[in-house]
């Protein structure tokens, strides 16, 4: 019996969510963006509701307290030494992206990234006029992870950058230390940098699998690769905007305070207090709401597998569903499912046509009010 309530039901209707405005006045269920419907850890609420109080809520500078209790979760959890010149705290990952984006590539040069991929990871190059390689994800694992073989094919001698996403968003994939140190190599071999997105690192669902920082394998990675990691998706506080990028090379971190000068804000006050709370006190509220994801994956996988034409692998993390619809032959799947009352992200957006992606960070009577819709439509 958990101490928490992940079966509440609340109304999100009001508060300007964006996963709920969009389909405000119908009864469409929103399951596309990627935030929860679940209310953060009592110890985030408690802390901004501390701070809220004082009262004033001036320019803030990052609070030593946050870099310290990040820095001893990363040595606690992965045995990583970071320390706090190399923490660059943002108000956004797709923010970091973006920079990375600028801050290592020169306009001549190309970036390589597995694909189907979260939607920025193509659009980031796409925005800093950089040319985009897209290398498959391989079938072969149940979730699928790059294509190693693919990726050294696809890289030139132009490459400078690989977009990294561990867990993989979408499918939820957990790449292993070994296979880690198979990119690693590869990316050494080729001279090439990496941003490594790691901000579904907190959702990884099942208990004998870890998470490793690709940056935490050796020194010789570590130089090379700007880390993003956030409390946002992990604690359901997206709104709150606090997001860190871990840039352990003094000459990359430069070129990366460059491109952001002028151009990218501090975090807001209320982000660092929600992201300090969370990271010194909310594992226990996520031990608990592992559990209940973890029961809602098992329940979707075997309801989804059961729906002619639909189907998915169990994602090892994140609370984002990856449904392979191509068998059902509808031109539009996520639109087909949108009308039936269920707001779906498209495969398309991700690189992959007639897929669809299904946020599962929810009350299971949600879930299943959505799992009953979809059938019905795939019967009728
Ligand atoms: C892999 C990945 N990176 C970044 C983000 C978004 O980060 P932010 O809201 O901090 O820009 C998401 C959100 O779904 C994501 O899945």
């Amino acid at each position: 019996m958990s101490d928490f309530d992940f079966d509440q039901l609340i109304d999100r209707s009001q508060s300007s969510s964006e996963k709920w405005l969009k389909y405000a006045g119908t009864d469409i269920l929103p399951m596309w963006v990627a935030d929860t419907d679940f209310v953060s850890p009592p110890a985030v609420v408690n802390a901004l509701q501390a701070r809220v109080a004082e009262g004033v809520f001036g320019y803030t500078a990052t609070p030593e307290r946050l870099n310290q209790v990040f820095i001893d979760r990363m040595q606690r959890m992965y045995g990583w030494t970071v320390n706090a010149q190399e923490l660059v705290w943002l108000p956004g990952l797709v923010s970091g992206l973006n920079l990375a984006t600028r801050a290592c590539c020169e306009p001549n040069q190309s970036v390589v990234t597995a694909t189907p991929i979260y939607p920025p990871f193509m659009s980031a190059p796409k925005l800093s006029e950089r040319e985009l390689i897209r290398v498959p994800m391989t079938e072969a694992h149940p979730n699928s992870l790059i294509d190693f073989t693919a990726l050294e094919t696809a890289i030139t001698a132009n490459t400078r950058l690989l977009l990294f996403c561990n867990p993989h968003n979408p499918g939820g994939a957990v790449y292993s230390p070994e296979a880690l140190e198979q990119l690693a190599k590869i990316i050494v071999k080729h001279d090439l940098l990496v941003c490594s997105d790691e901000i579904h690192c907190d959702l990884i669902l099942e208990p004998e699998l870890q998470h490793t920082p690709l940056a935490s394998l050796n020194l010789e990675i570590a130089r090379r690769t700007i880390t993003l990691m956030a409390p946002s998706k992990t604690w359901n506080i997206a709104g709150l905007a606090c997001s860190v990028a871990i840039i352990q090379d003094p000459d990359l971190r430069a070129r990366f305070a460059r491109v952001r000068r002028g151009i990218v804000p501090s975090v807001n006050l209320l982000g660092f207090t929600a992201a300090e709370a969370a990271y010194r006190d909310g594992d226990r509220w996520n031990a608990e709401q592992l559990k209940y994801l973890k029961g809602n994956r098992d329940y979707l996988v075997e309801m989804i597998n059961s729906i002619p034409g639909l189907s998915m692998a169990a994602n090892q993390a994140t609370y984002l569903a990856w449904i392979d619809a191509t068998d059902t032959q509808l031109e539009h799947p996520q639109a087909f499912f949108e009308a039936a009352g269920v707001g779906l992200s498209d495969g398309k957006d991700f690189g992959a046509p007639g897929w669809v992606r299904l946020n599962f960070g929810c009350p299971r009577s949600r879930l299943e009010e959505a799992v009953r819709r979809m059938k019905n439509a795939i019967a009728k």
